[in-house]
């Protein structure tokens, strides 16, 4: 019997996004987000037909899931809002029907004694504003303070922990680089306005944060720790752009106030010259930083591959259905890395979790998904070493509590602990969500 790394206040949980399992988008008065948009073109989805037009339905499961939750023996949920509901229009007029129901949600985590950690923005703007430009327009730091604003006074006396951003990085890359996302766009010139928008958007939200709330706040990136696939000078350098531009592109204007020097030598002309007041705004300091872990990337140069000159090298492993290599030491060397640079500040692992092929039908011990299980549990293991090298992480969230619209991917990408049947709603947990109750039970020893 080994003794458990993890602190006993280490708050162990799983997570969610809005459109990926509310469905009823326009329900209530709500005004409709840029995802609402992109999955109704069937041209721009790389799953066509799916939408969130229903999702896991839990709009209207809302009570069920959080009892469902309290089954599993969780101590915490990471769920976001979708914006649109509580501002239909982005900025203005609250639409009291859709707060309400976020409202509710947060009195029923409550009384079960679930912690919420509430997501600001998890990808669905509202297409009023963008509309007039999204992430584009300088005033989008304006509106996002406002709507931020708005759920601190509605909810602060309750949620305890806020998270701005979900991944700005996937918000740029996917939906104004690279065109796979909302709001689709494909513009080198875009993605370093979008993102350096976003951080603003970050900061506005977090100064809201002072004058209004009086508990913690974050925001939530995703890391992807990067290997040169040789020692050459090429692949070195190679490697680092991959790392700057994914991995700190974002957390060094939050945490020190200036941008990787790769970031220009990555988008040449495109990368503009910051007014330098803009780094006072984004550069507030937080209380956490949240980090969402699923793989690494074994990286060569590729003077082919458009902005990073940098390919990944696909390595003899275990693969997801999403096609990442699942290698769970990366996670405890990532996280060492991150107090490396960064100092001690207060770590959330906010999403962990995979893909992979399960059985449809469920056996007597419910839907048998071992690989996830020991996905889960290799990389809580991995944790728990980083913990005992000293890095301050306090809480996991396994990603996800149930089946979810995987964004362009669909419904065929499954990532829950939960099993979803679309055609039912029946909610079946796995043999991974029957694992993580037991690990929850005992604070994470004997992994
Ligand atoms: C990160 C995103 O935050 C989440 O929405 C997504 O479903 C998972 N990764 C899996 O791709």
């Amino acid at each position: 019997m080994t003794s458990s790394p993890f602190p006993d206040n280490f708050l162990w949980g799983a997570a969610t996004a809005a459109y990926q399992i509310e469905g009823s988008p326009l329900a209530d008065g709500a005004g409709a987000s840029i995802w609402q948009r992109f999955s109704h073109d069937p041209r721009l989805m790389a799953s066509p037909g799916d939408t969130g037009d229903v999702a896991c339905d839990h709009y209207n499961r809302m009570e069920s899931d959080v009892a469902l939750m309290k089954e599993l023996g969780l101590q915490a949920y990471r769920f976001s809002v979708n914006w649109g509901r509580v501002l239909p229009e982005g900025v203005g007029r609250v639409n009291d029907p859709g707060l309400d129901f976020y409202k509710r949600l947060v009195d029923a985590l409550l009384e079960q004694g679930i912690e919420p950690l509430l997501t600001l923005h998890h990808w669905d703007l509202p297409v009023a504003l963008d509309d007039r430009g999204g992430w584009l327009n300088r005033d989008s730091a304006d509106w996002f303070a406002e709507y931020a604003a708005t759920m601190y006074r509605a909810l602060d006396g309750r949620v305890k922990k806020w998270v701005t951003l979900n991944e700005p990085w996937v918000i740029t890359d996917g939906g104004y680089l690279h065109g796979a996302l909302a709001p689709g766009h494909r513009n080198m010139f875009e993605a370093p306005i979008a993102s350096h928008n976003l951080m603003r958007a970050h900061g506005a939200a977090v100064a809201a944060y002072r004058a209004e709330g009086a508990h913690e706040i974050g925001l939530v990136v995703n890391i992807e720790p990067k290997y040169p696939a040789s020692d050459s000078a090429e692949d070195r350098a190679a490697t680092a752009r991959a790392e700057a531009y994914m991995n700190r592109q974002y957390l060094d204007p939050a945490l020190k106030g200036r941008y990787p020097k790769e970031m220009a030598e990555i988008f040449g002309e495109a990368w503009p010259e910051w007014p330098a007041d803009d780094f006072k705004l984004i550069c507030q300091p937080v209380d956490f930083i949240g980090i969402n872990y699923y793989t690494r990337n074994v990286v060569r140069h590729d003077p082919n591959q458009w902005p990073l000159r940098a390919s990944p090298v696909k390595q003899v492993a275990t693969h997801t259905t999403t096609d990442w290599e699942v290698h769970p030491p990366a996670l405890t060397d990532m996280l060492v890395w991150f107090r490396d640079i960064y100092g001690n500040i207060p770590l959330y692992i906010t999403e962990n979790g995979a893909a992979f092929y399960d059985p449809p039908v469920a056996g007597p011990d419910g839907i048998d998904d071992p690989l996830r299980a020991d996905y889960l549990r290799t990389h809580i293991a991995a944790i728990g070493e980083a913990i005992r090298r000293g890095v301050d992480v306090r809480g996991y969230m396994a990603w996800s509590l149930m089946d979810n619209l995987e964004w362009s991917l669909g419904y065929s990408k499954r990532f829950g602990i939960v099993h979803v049947d679309y055609e039912t709603q029946v909610r079946t947990p796995k043999r991974s969500a029957r694992f993580y109750s037991e690990v929850i039970a005992s604070n994470g020893a004997n992994l």
